[in-house]
């Protein structure tokens, strides 16, 4: 069995090389963005690429790569039902509300005047959100129905980028003042203000349609629950920033009081959409229901890699060391072992 690796330093395939080392797995290390990369990915039982949303090239043809070879037949993580939504949260909307999950009620507009007719009629506050982007930057609370139609107006006009200059500043300028970001990392903000990120000047604005969801009040974090394999699950709660409702991007975590019903709701929709691998955001409404805000195929390890431990698909906690990334490979091999 020989597996191929796309490396990006950084990313889930440091820890899927080491595996292979420690483990003496036949692997080789292969540059996706060659154009003869199907040649050289014969012979090959597998092919592993942590594409990521920011990186240009990743977002361009991740995807095609991925789904040609699992198409033709080759292993392919994350495979199509992974990832066919990844950061789109448009997409997920729809294909939750396809298994009548506990989406949070979400709404989208590919018609002005449909969607100012809505937001006429509505209550407020929203949640406006791209249907791109990480770390709570393209999401906003729309408090009026003034706000909702200036950026309506905007979503059918120039649109929106995929890059929010001032909102960056504004994020690193807070962090700052509660000593969780540099006065480089600031002034690095400043730059951003006139050198845009390339993943933002190469891609079109987002325009010709407009998201929203309903505010979900009260929530101090909100619940990351990642599941690998159908098999194991983490948790951690990621804590609202001060004087905000947003908590992807706040730096912030806990592990106490996670509730086990977010964890066996994550666990049936993973295996209902047959998911390799998923970071889900839960909120809870005025009856502490889980209500899911996004899926995620790919999320960031450094908060759930510190969780005192894990649940396995039976519910059962085991406390102590767990790796996701080699839950990832783990899953992949037994899957090629297994046909
Ligand atoms: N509908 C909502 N109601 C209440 N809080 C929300 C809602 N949507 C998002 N949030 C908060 O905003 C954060 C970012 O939203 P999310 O949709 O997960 O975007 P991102 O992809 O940037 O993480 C979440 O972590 C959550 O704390
Ligand atoms: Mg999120």
């Amino acid at each position: 069995m020989r597996i191929a690796i796309h490396h990006r330093v950084g990313s889930f395939s440091d820890r899927w090389i080491s595996y292979c080392e420690q483990n003496n797995i036949d692997y080789i290390t292969v540059n996706a963005f060659d154009n003869d990369i199907i040649v050289q990915l014969k012979g090959c039982d597998a092919f592993m690429w942590h594409h990521h949303h920011a990186q240009y090239k990743d977002v361009l043809t991740a995807k095609r790569i991925l789904f040609a070879l699992e198409h033709a037949g080759i292993k392919v993580f994350p495979d199509f039902k992974t990832a066919w939504h990844f950061d789109d949260k448009v997409a997920q909307k729809y294909l939750l509300e396809a298994i009548a999950a506990p989406l949070v009620p979400s709404y989208v507009f590919y018609d002005q005047q449909k969607a100012l007719s809505w937001a006429k009629k509505t209550t407020y506050p929203k949640v406006f959100k791209l249907k791109g982007g990480a770390g709570a930057k393209n999401v906003k609370l729309i408090k009026t129905y003034g706000e909702a139609k200036k950026i309506i107006h905007q979503a059918f006009d120039k649109g929106f980028p995929q890059f929010d200059k001032l909102g960056n500043l504004k994020e690193r300028f807070n962090k700052f003042t509660q000593g969780q970001e540099s006065i480089l990392g600031v002034m690095k903000g400043a730059g951003r203000l006139v050198i845009t990120p390339n993943f933002s000047k190469l891609q079109a604005n987002e325009t010709g349609y407009v998201y929203f969801q309903d505010f979900i009040p009260n929530n101090e974090s909100d619940i990351r629950v990642v599941v690998i394999g159908k098999k194991f699950a983490a948790a951690e709660r990621r804590l609202v920033r001060k004087g905000d409702f947003r908590a992807s991007g706040s730096g912030k975590f806990d592990y106490e009081n996670i509730n086990t019903t977010v964890i066996q709701l994550a666990f049936e929709v993973a295996n209902k959409l047959d998911l390799q691998s998923v970071a889900f955001d839960f909120v809870l409404d005025k009856k502490s229901k889980p209500l899911i805000i996004e899926i995620s195929y790919g999320f960031g390890t450094e908060g759930i890699s510190l969780a005192p431990g894990y649940w396995d698909n039976n519910l059962n906690w085991h406390a102590g060391y767990f790796n996701p990334q080699e839950w990832m490979i783990e899953y992949l091999i037994q899957y090629i072992e297994e046909i």
